[in-house]
């Protein structure tokens, strides 16, 4: 494990952190603010140990050009942290994707940021599979320490990479397939029970990429057409009507994998089983993230649209650990080392 910003000592001292406050903006306000909550316990823990200035910087979204500035600004991510730390030694400095260098790992940039500071402290777990100079080449330039949400969230996933208590089950779903499929391969072989749904079924029954069995969907709700109104029924999969598209698993399959979810005793669930953000195509991913719930489970939520699917739900304090991280639990769970991590010595 990376050394804990616990250990650092933090009177008196200034503080660069990163945290990752890429969240969801809709009209210029946040939509959704996780990550800014799940940032706030280190925050909190370099002021009350005394630091005199703690700025916090992060990237927001993928900016490519001067026009993209106000766009993705951080001042309503700012707003929105400073409800809950009204501390005036704390700042938030601009996107750190406005810089050139910050993609590239440039250790100019990465300078300019350690300027001024005495202590760097890396709690962006969502960003630390990215080898960028807000979270790998400071790391070299100031000494380094792992946040507290970095240290749970290497701790939560890392206890699916170890022993785990069987029935292991793992649930796929979503549409983003080729970026799962390498993490099916590495946990999915370890899994007692894979079960698959959303887009990912139709790739994997297919193409079938994976070496070993796996559950796929008997049952869909197909519709005429990619729209919320679209006409729709359920079908058995060998007899979906020609042209139409399947956007939920069946209530047949439904059943199925909610039942085998309940009997497990370690779960991982990255990605929905439908179109969940329309109401007709919801039942399967509501089924599951229920039956998640009421497991008696070590049960982990990762992958951005899984988790908001157990949020929406009013689920989300029912399982084990919910992930701040996308792209980056996944690439920890395809057993990859994660820069950001990798930069910041051992405890
Ligand atoms: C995420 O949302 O997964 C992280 O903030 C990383 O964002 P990125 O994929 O743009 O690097």
């Amino acid at each position: 494990m990376p050394r804990s910003v616990e250990t650092a000592e933090v009177e008196g001292k200034k503080v660069l952190v990163r945290a990752d406050l890429n969240v969801p903006l809709e009209n210029g306000e946040v939509a959704d603010d996780t990550r800014i909550r799940a940032a706030i316990p280190t925050l909190q823990l370099l002021l009350d140990r005394g630091a005199t200035a703690v700025s916090v910087c992060s990237h927001l979204g993928r900016p490519k050009s001067e026009e993209d500035r106000a766009k993705y600004a951080l001042a309503p991510v700012e707003r929105r942290l400073r409800e809950f730390l009204g501390d005036d030694r704390l700042s938030v400095l601009e996107n750190t994707r406005f810089n050139a260098g910050e993609t590239k790992n440039d250790p100019n940039f990465a300078r300019e940021l350690a300027d001024g500071n005495d202590l760097y402290v890396n709690d962006a777990f969502g960003s630390a599979h990215r080898a960028h100079s807000s979270t790998e080449a400071v790391a070299h330039i100031l000494p380094a320490y792992a946040g507290l949400l970095l240290l749970d969230e290497l701790e939560h996933l890392g206890r699916l990479l170890g022993e785990v208590e069987r029935p292991f089950v793992l649930v796929a779903g979503g549409a983003k397939v080729e970026d799962k499929l390498a993490v099916l391969e590495h946990l999915g072989g370890r899994a007692d029970r894979v079960l698959i749904g959303g887009k990912m079924a139709e790739e994997v029954r297919d193409h079938n990429p994976l070496s070993y069995p796996v559950e796929l969907p008997s049952d869909v709700v197909a519709a005429s057409s990619f729209a919320e109104n679209a006409e729709a029924e359920v079908a058995a999969v060998d007899s979906i009507p020609d042209g139409w598209l399947g956007l939920d698993i069946g209530p047949e399959t439904a059943e199925r994998y909610g039942a085998i979810v309940e009997e497990a005793k370690t779960i991982f669930w990255n990605g929905p089983m439908g179109v969940f953000e329309w109401s007709r195509f919801a039942a399967g991913t509501k089924a599951v993230a229920e039956a998640v719930a009421r497991a008696d489970a070590y049960s982990v939520v990762g992958g951005g649209d899984s988790v908001r699917a157990i949020q929406e739900l009013g689920l989300a304090d029912r399982v084990s650990w919910v992930s701040t991280g996308g792209g980056a639990s996944l690439e920890l769970l395809e057993g990859k080392e994660l820069p950001g991590v990798a930069a910041i010595p051992e405890a």
